[in-house]
């Protein structure tokens, strides 16, 4: 290699370096402009820290990755009453700033649906199927929401929300939430950290 590639090559590297220790960049998202144009996930992965609401002792920390038609979530969630059943959506603000966690607004529902269970007709964005607790109150999650996407700022675009778990199971018919109680943990789906 010779000094002036070698040079190239240093700077690059280093450019490559600053592109990463700093803020994440906002992506722009050329791939959703246009009517029609399908809105794709510009992220790989974002994160979810699920901190106590309501005065529960729920918490957990969850994986976002887009997969198939929407995002897929995986991760743990503990404190929860042993062999329990739970709710969990994607709420439509990125506000856990309430005590019982209401600064969330509702279900997240870009495309003005019903209520209903994901894979099942018509449903909210943020609809996903129930959690179940082990004999521990520990919740692998393992849960999927679909027509959405992670990053790129479409319409549908699950970062910067907020995912909420609640303290009775998801009915998935009962308007407009499914009937699923108080809101026992929250955390803000962020991207690139
Ligand atoms: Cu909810
Ligand atoms: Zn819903």
């Amino acid at each position: 290699m010779n000094a002036t590639l070698r040079i190239a090559v240093l700077a690059a590297a280093t450019a490559a370096l600053a592109a990463c220790g700093g803020q994440a960049v906002k992506p722009t998202p050329p791939a959703n402009a246009g009517a029609g144009a399908r809105p794709v996930s510009t992220a790989s992965s974002a994160n979810v820290v699920l901190a106590s609401a309501s005065g529960s002792l729920v918490s957990g920390k969850l994986t976002l990755r887009p997969m198939g038609d929407g995002v897929h979530l995986t991760g743990e969630i503990g404190g929860l009453t042993p062999n329990s059943t739970h709710a969990i959506h994607i709420h439509e603000k990125g506000d856990c700033s309430a005590a019982d966690a209401s600064s969330a607004g509702g279900h997240f529902n870009p495309a003005g649906q019903p209520h209903g269970q994901v894979d099942h007709g018509a449903h909210h964005a943020g609809d996903m199927d129930n959690l179940v607790a082990d004999a521990q109150g520990v919740a692998k999650v393992d849960a999927h929401a679909s027509g959405v996407t992670l990053g790129g700022g479409a319409p549908n675009d699950v970062a910067g929300r907020a995912v909420i778990v609640h303290a009775s199971p998801d009915d998935y018919k009962s308007q407009p939430a499914g009937n699923a109680g108080a809101r026992l943990a929250c955390g803000v789906i962020k991207v690139g950290r």
